[in-house]
């Protein structure tokens, strides 16, 4: 149980200097997870240090793989191969991350054992059936609790290929189906509304599967190997947002984020500042890993609302409370509309965002499937993160031109995803301190 851990942001001085953020979350669970899987040994280099990371690398270490961690920011996993796992006597707990259980239980499904899977309170209300539903199509056996975790995964089924057109865009849930697809007869293919991240089918191909994909359709079939392959993990594209959004909200500003992952199916939030006005360039731009990557350099601008296209939010999921923070500083109206994803993320993002950007005096109108901000002054005041990272670390970037003090309750979940942010936020020029 982690304790509880409060911060205070305050107005801080111009943002400045150069800000390296920690490694991509999604490309760190899938990097674990596939050299597992993989015949040999792979390095993980750029591990993100979270959580919920290293939550994953927990579990796969109760089913038998040895992980070493021969630095900080570095894994070593020795792959058992596809069907060297062993069954765990004890519960697996995934803790905050939704990614962590909804791959493993793909992953599992395939398996000769019985598994359980476990999440912490706000974990546990999050929708399982979007994974557990297609899952069973393809034969496999998941109990869940009303559609909400544990999941009980019953093994030794034998799994088929299913061709399956996502109801909602999700690469989390993309990505269970193409993992119990490595264990199925025949071919799993999965068809996308939008494109989402494709993290998954680029890592299976570096790993040697034959897969065939493109936006919004991936393809595979069981039956092959894995072979272990290093992994660099580029910085998270995500931990940089707030960066971005803080720079260019407080007058002065310049800050550099070297190295960030910017797969286009993640940076959605860089087209939507740049609509708002946003000064924002990648410089240096080169492939890592098989991956885009650049360096980014931020100034101060002018924001101002806009009507952000719907076409973005799949790309800028995980992005929504920081761009709130923006909108509710910008000059004019900001609609955000088609984002009711947000409401079954690690809070309601929705809700929580609403309550908290009201509470520190700003104008904001919940609708069903996003919001209508009227962008002025904020004030200070006292919010809650919701047990949710993402919101914690949007209200310390508000605080920064807020008129007065914010008091940010429970950021305990800000290691999930960003282990020492607050030194490095107040490295640049945030004022964050520890409340007593
Ligand atoms: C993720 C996919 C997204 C995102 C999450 C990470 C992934 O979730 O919000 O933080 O690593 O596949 P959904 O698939 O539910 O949209």
């Amino acid at each position: 149980m982690v304790s509880r851990l409060d911060w205070i942001s305050h107005a801080g001085r111009a943002l400045q200097g150069s800000v390296r953020v920690p490694g991509d979350k999604s490309v760190s669970h899938r990097a674990l997870m596939l050299g597992a899987l993989a015949d040999g040994t792979s390095q993980i280099r750029g591990f993100l240090e979270g959580e919920d990371t290293r939550a994953t690398a927990a579990v796969l270490q109760q089913l038998g793989v040895r992980i070493e961690m021969p630095a900080e920011g570095e894994r070593r996993v020795h792959g058992v191969g596809l069907h060297g796992l062993r069954g765990a006597s004890q519960p697996l707990d995934c803790g905050n991350a939704g990614t962590g259980m909804r791959l493993l239980a793909g992953l599992l499904a395939g398996q000769a054992f019985d598994s359980t899977l476990v999440g912490d309170e706000s974990l546990s209300k999050r929708p399982m059936r979007r994974v557990t539903d297609p899952l069973a199509m393809m034969g496999a056996r998941i109990d869940s609790r009303d559609g909400l975790p544990p999941l009980q995964v019953h093994g030794s089924q034998a799994l088929h290929g299913i061709e399956y057109t996502l109801p909602v865009a999700s690469a989390q849930v993309k990505s269970a189906l193409l993992l119990a697809g490595l264990y199925a007869q025949g071919e799993t293919q999965v068809i996308e509304p939008h494109p989402t991240r494709d993290y998954t089918e680029r890592m299976l191909a570096a790993f040697g599967w034959p897969i065939d994909f493109e936006p919004g359709r991936a393809r595979l079939s069981g039956g092959h190997a894995l072979r272990a392959t290093d992994v660099d993990v580029p910085a998270d594209f995500s931990s940089a947002a707030f960066f971005l959004v803080a720079a260019s909200i407080v007058p002065g500003s310049e800050l550099h984020l070297p190295a960030v992952g910017l797969n286009p199916r993640r940076t959605g939030l860089l087209h939507a500042l740049r609509l708002m006005g946003a000064d924002i360039r990648i410089e240096n731009p080169r492939e890592s890993g098989g991956e885009p990557v650049g360096d980014l350099v931020v100034r101060h601008a002018p924001l101002h609302g806009i009507e952000l296209p719907e076409a973005l939010v799949p790309d800028m999921i995980d992005e929504f409370p920081v761009l709130f923070v923006a909108a509710a500083t910008a000059k004019g109206r900001t609609v955000v509309r088609g984002a009711a994803e947000l409401r079954v993320k690690e809070s309601d993002r929705i809700a929580s965002m609403a309550a908290g950007l009201r509470a520190i005096g700003a104008n904001i109108e919940e609708t069903t499937d996003g919001a209508i901000i009227e962008g002025g002054a904020i004030g200070g005041g006292s919010i809650e993160s919701h047990g949710d990272h993402r919101i914690a670390m949007s209200f310390a970037v508000a605080g920064l031109i807020a008129s007065d003090a914010i008091r940010l309750n429970d950021c305990s979940n800000v290691a999930t995803s960003f282990p020492r942010f607050l030194e490095l936020a107040n490295s640049c020029g945030f004022a964050l301190d520890l409340a007593s």
